[in-house]
């Protein structure tokens, strides 16, 4: 069965998914997510439920989707194998964030685009948690940066 190898022919966006808790921000990076509804607009994510951000997104009920640029696998790297349960990963990085309009979650000001989310319901699905939020505000920021996919684990580039 070809199964695995034919998943993996799937491309994945790398976005950054940011939470807030008691002043702290954190960003996981994420590859299952997508837009699942139009009216209203629907995103979904799938969040193992060990990850720090699913303890405070459940929690806090707002989420960020800071979609990420193809120059920026090494931040999506270090997102992706460091938990804020040990690290602050924003200063860590360095990153610089701004606030956002209509969630309490700060914005990544470099990315190609930033989704204010607030979290509408769970549905588990086998070793993940699909959590779906509605977009309440968006914004882009880097005009001519292309999004980073991946693509059989390899990073690749989607031109705009
Ligand atoms: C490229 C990439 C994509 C990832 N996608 C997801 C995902 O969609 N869902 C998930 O639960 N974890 C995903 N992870 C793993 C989490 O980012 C990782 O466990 C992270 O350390 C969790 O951080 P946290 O404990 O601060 O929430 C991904 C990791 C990488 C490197």
């Amino acid at each position: 069965m070809e199964g695995k190898e034919a998943l993996r022919l799937l491309p994945w966006p790398v976005t950054l998914i940011g939470t807030c808790h008691e002043g702290r921000h954190n960003l996981m990076t994420a590859s299952w997510v997508m837009q699942v509804s139009f009216r209203p607009p629907l995103v979904m994510v799938a969040l193992a439920p060990e990850r720090y951000t699913y303890e405070i997104l459940t929690r806090n009920g707002e989420f960020a989707i800071s979609i990420l640029a193809a120059d920026q696998m090494e931040i999506a790297n270090f997102c992706g194998t460091h938990s804020g349960r040990e690290v602050d990963k924003v200063k860590a990085l360095g990153l610089k964030t701004k606030a956002a309009t209509q969630i309490q979650v700060p914005l990544l000001e470099d990315c190609v685009a930033n989704l204010e989310c607030c979290l509408v319901s769970l549905h588990p699905a086998g070793d993940h948690v699909i959590c779906v939020g509605e977009v309440v505000e968006g914004s882009v920021e880097l005009k001519e940066a292309s999004p980073l996919i991946l693509l059989n684990w390899q990073p690749g580039v989607i031109c705009r």
